[in-house]
């Protein structure tokens, strides 16, 4: 099996370097898997859908073309408790991984990672 070429996306990340890397839509760097198991654990696809569509939660592929990391952090740890948005500033696992599950969610909404399944580039 070949390699492809290895996509990045610089957008938002501070230090000028890469936010996440993919390579062939499934191989993540360290850091986004660990938002994607984030994500599996604690189940935004129960309001977000398993592809991040939206159902009763908005689509997140949509949202974070518009929404910034500190917008995103936000709202992640103080949830919009009455539109039905929880806060997870009680979880460990977000409190250490919340960086990363924006990479991942930003890598959904920019295209480049795929819906599903993921693992970790070799
Ligand atoms: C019980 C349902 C539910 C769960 C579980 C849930 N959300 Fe949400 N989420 C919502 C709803 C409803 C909104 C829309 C709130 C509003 O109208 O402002 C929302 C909004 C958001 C937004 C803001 C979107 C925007 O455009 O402003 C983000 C980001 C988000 N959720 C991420 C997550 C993540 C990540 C998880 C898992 C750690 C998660 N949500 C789990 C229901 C949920």
């Amino acid at each position: 099996m070949s390699i492809t070429a290895v996509c990045v996306s610089a957008d938002d990340a501070p230090d000028g370097g890469a936010l996440y890397q993919v390579q062939e839509g499934n191989k993540v760097d360290e850091s986004t898997l660990n938002g994607w198991r984030t994500w599996r654990a604690l189940a935004c696809e129960r309001c977000h859908g398993a592809a991040q569509e939206g159902l009763v939660g908005p689509s997140l592929v949509e949202s974070l073309k518009v929404l910034s990391k500190e917008d995103f952090h936000t709202v992640l740890m103080n949830g919009r408790p009455e539109k039905g948005m929880p806060p997870f500033n009680t979880s460990e696992m977000v409190n250490k991984n919340w960086e990363g599950l924006y990479a991942y969610l930003k890598g959904r909404s920019d295209g480049k990672i795929e819906p599903g399944r993921l693992s970790k580039i070799q």
